[in-house]
């Protein structure tokens, strides 16, 4: 978006945000120490970089996917929310993790399916990168066990647009609760956790990016995100054989110009 642009936005979007604040405010009373305790609460999620936190357990990113997806008539994989454990050019590799210490011995998972245009094509070479909690432990980014980057990886699709990579099952985990916005979830009576997902990020010349979230069935939180993420269209079966897991997921982007 260009400056110009978001100072347009800006100058639209903002006085409507702040005159809906200032009818909160009036209609509740709110006090000048309340609304002091309000700046310094939002000033700590800033420096505690959990932002993108507040927004996902306030239901906000679910909202704006929403809104940004709302015309995906496109027969398009259906979109989900970001979240803020994604980093950016993960190792090109088809099995994603390394084994550490507390992991369990649980079968590996193999994710499979092709990716193509909504028109059916295949899109061989589109980027398919992952990320996800281990099956103990959560987000290498919290697990000290965990190699930095462990459970993120890029695939490519093939002249098919066949895909794969090898996983584990991830399981539900909470967001962080030990800074400021776990200390609002405490407050307001909301769960932190999440049900166990698979976050995708894929991209193929030409066509939209896809970001998006696999569930699984029989999960207790699926009706129950503390983020609202779950979509039935992106629930998928686990397949469970001898001595691995399968799952499989096909994925469909939307052309550019759609
Ligand atoms: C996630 O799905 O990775 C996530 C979402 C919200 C908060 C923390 C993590
Ligand atoms: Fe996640």
């Amino acid at each position: 978006m260009s400056v110009q642009v978001q100072s347009e936005r800006l100058a639209e979007v903002m006085p409507d945000m702040l005159a809906a604040i200032h009818e909160v405010l009036e209609r509740h009373r709110v006090t000048e120490e309340e609304w002091m305790t309000g700046l310094q609460f939002l000033t700590e999620v800033g420096r505690a970089d959990e932002f993108v936190l507040f927004s996902d357990v306030t239901r906000t990113s679910v909202l704006i996917d929403a809104m940004s997806h709302d015309d995906d008539e496109s027969g398009a994989t259906a979109s989900d929310v970001e979240g803020p454990m994604y980093t950016v050019e993960p190792p090109l590799r088809k099995k994603i993790y390394e084994e550490y210490e507390g992991m369990g011995d649980d079968d590996p998972l193999f994710v499979r399916g092709r990716v193509t245009s909504t028109t059916g094509e295949p899109l061989p070479g589109a980027v398919v990168d992952v990320w996800q909690t281990g099956p103990a432990g959560g987000y290498d980014i919290w697990d000290e066990r965990q190699p930095e980057g462990n459970f993120r990886g890029r695939v490519k699709a093939e002249d098919d647009g066949a895909y794969e990579f090898h996983t584990m099952l991830p399981k539900p985990y909470t967001v962080p609760t030990t800074g400021p916005v776990g200390r609002y979830l405490e407050a307001v009576g909301q769960h932190p956790w999440r049900p166990a997902h698979i976050h995708l990020k894929v991209t193929a010349p030409g066509h939209r990016t896809l970001v998006t979230q696999v569930f699984f069935p029989d999960d207790p939180y699926l009706e129950n995100d503390t983020i609202g993420a779950v979509k039935p269209a992106l629930v998928r079966p686990v397949e469970k054989h001898d001595d691995h897991l399968t799952c499989t997921f096909d994925i469909a982007l939307a052309p550019q110009s759609a």
